[in-house]
């Protein structure tokens, strides 16, 4: 799973039991044997950014596939936004990336929906609710955020 920052928002996967490791995501298997049911990626770098000839890319989405147990699912969140010149350089397009899936031929496209115009840091407890309908519906329509769901073929 590639983190939130808890820094920012004072919550660390300690607190809710979890165990969390620091791993190289272009080879996850490096760092731990056993298979994952399914994969969580938010804002992940090497999935998001360019690289030489997809290099970074495409070493990802390949070592995910490698700890996925059969038909295991791969949760990508992107950020919808790329608006500056330097952001376009810096960042793959929605199509650009499902082009790079699409070419490797080791997940088939389950879903992919926009999500998300609330800003993390406002949701509480008692405004959950409302602020999960507004990301979904919309942030449906001007999102902050794509969700990919990609599962292992
Ligand atoms: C845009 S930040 C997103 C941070 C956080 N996931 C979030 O959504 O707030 C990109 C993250 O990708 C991580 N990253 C970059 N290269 C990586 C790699 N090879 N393996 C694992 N994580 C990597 C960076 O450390 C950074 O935390």
């Amino acid at each position: 799973m590639a983190q939130e920052n808890p820094r920012r928002y004072g919550i660390y996967f300690s607190d809710y039991g979890v165990k969390a490791l620091k791993i190289d995501a272009t080879d996850i298997a490096a760092s731990i044997g056993t298979p994952f049911d399914n994969i969580y990626a938010q804002g992940l770098s090497p999935l998001m950014e360019r690289s030489e000839g997809d290099a970074r890319n495409r070493m990802t989405y390949a070592s995910m596939h490698a700890v996925l147990r059969p038909k295991g699912r791969v949760i990508m969140v992107q950020s919808a936004y790329r608006t500056s010149k330097s952001g376009r350089k810096l960042y793959l397009s929605l199509r650009e990336q499902l082009a790079i899936v699409d070419s490797m031929k080791l997940f088939q496209v389950v879903k992919v929906f926009n999500h998300m115009i609330i800003p993390p840091g406002f949701y509480s407890y008692y405004n959950r609710r409302i602020l999960n309908w507004i990301d979904f519906n919309i942030g449906g329509v001007i999102p902050f955020r794509h969700i990919i769901i990609l599962e292992k073929i």
